[in-house]
């Protein structure tokens, strides 16, 4: 085992699993049927959506990292330096790395849910950063809790990959405002946004030529096979996802091909062609109508930098005072 390097701390503020089973039963037994999008990253599904990250079709990843690249200066100049820098959910090594090499943080905090796969990466970035004190918080972060003490001159918060797109907005300003809280007054959040778009551009970042977000969905049965012994055709479903123009929304669905069943603990839920389980919204907003979320949360907005094909967005946000 690797010692944990000195300027590096691991706070389990133990999150409270949530139960698949019984997520699984409530929702399979709903109108419409739904299962939660949280339940996409066991081990498989969170090396499918670093896969999804790469993909050609899969534009938000690499036009976020672009836009940081592009703009760390002013971002820096925004953002300030010496600050502890608290970022939402531990994503992707090369966002992060480029947003502390930018602000020269005092400390950092990743807050995620899944404890070994935060424990991996702050402790990297431990490693390679040996002059930033960095505290990993394992918690969920959409539910209340404390951080444990700071010490940087102020704190900005940081939530990338359009991650916010996977709420309600309603939920977007319940969980906006425990961050405006969290960061202070005049504290800052950066956050990454995806943009409404046409179409076609959008079905296929969700629906890619390779069929990794299709295995991605999919992996979902073969969790609920392989956990909860659910008896699962697994070829009797397929991967739908599809723009909601008029919810500003992708929605992903695992859609029954022919009539079949889930059975589970000796329940049976049967499937007409043509049903499906929800299993993920993906909220597109305009800068405006982001900016009102924001707003309607407390927030002041200082600054969105765009890409020149307006895909993407990623907003400077300033706690109200
Ligand atoms: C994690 N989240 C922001 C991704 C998204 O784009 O909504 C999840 C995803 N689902 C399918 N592809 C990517």
């Amino acid at each position: 085992m690797v010692p944990a390097p000195p300027n590096y701390q691991f706070h389990d503020l133990q999150p409270a699993l949530a139960d698949f089973r019984r997520e699984v039963h409530a929702g399979l037994s709903a109108a419409p049927r739904r299962i939660a999008p949280k339940f996409f990253y066991d081990a498989a599904g969170s090396r499918l959506f670093d896969a999804i990250t790469r993909l050609d079709a899969y534009y938000p990843t690499r036009t976020e990292i672009g836009l940081l690249r592009a703009h760390g200066a002013q971002i820096a100049a925004l953002l300030g330096r010496g600050a502890t820098l608290i970022e939402l959910g531990s994503g992707s090594d090369v966002k992060i790395r480029t947003v502390i090499d930018a602000l020269a943080p005092a400390e950092y905090l990743p807050l995620d849910i899944s404890g070994v796969h935060l424990d991996r990466a702050a402790s990297g970035i431990a490693r390679d950063y040996p002059g930033l004190q960095v505290q990993a918080v394992c918690v969920d972060y959409t539910q209340p809790f404390d951080l444990p003490p700071t010490a940087g001159a102020h704190r900005v918060a940081f939530y990338p990959g359009s991650s916010v797109g996977n709420f309600e907005p309603a939920e977007v300003v319940r969980l906006l405002q425990r961050v405006a809280r969290m960061v202070g007054p005049r504290g800052r959040l950066l956050v990454g946004v995806d943009l409404k778009k046409d179409a076609a551009r959008l079905n296929a970042a969700y629906d890619d030529p390779e069929g990794v977000t299709a295995r991605f969905n999919l992996n979902l049965l073969v969790r609920m096979a392989s956990e909860l012994g659910a008896q699962i055709e697994r070829d009797a479903f397929a991967h739908d996802a599809f723009y909601d123009a008029s919810r500003g929304r992708i929605e992903m669905h695992l859609r029954a091909v022919r009539p079949t069943a889930i059975e589970l603990d000796g329940a049976r839920y049967a499937f007409s062609p043509g049903e499906s389980i929800h299993t993920e919204n993906s909220y597109k907003y305009r800068v405006d109508e982001f900016v009102a979320l924001a707003e309607a949360s407390g927030f002041v907005s200082e600054r969105v930098w765009c890409d020149a094909e307006r895909l993407f967005s990623v907003h400077c946000l300033r706690a109200a005072a």
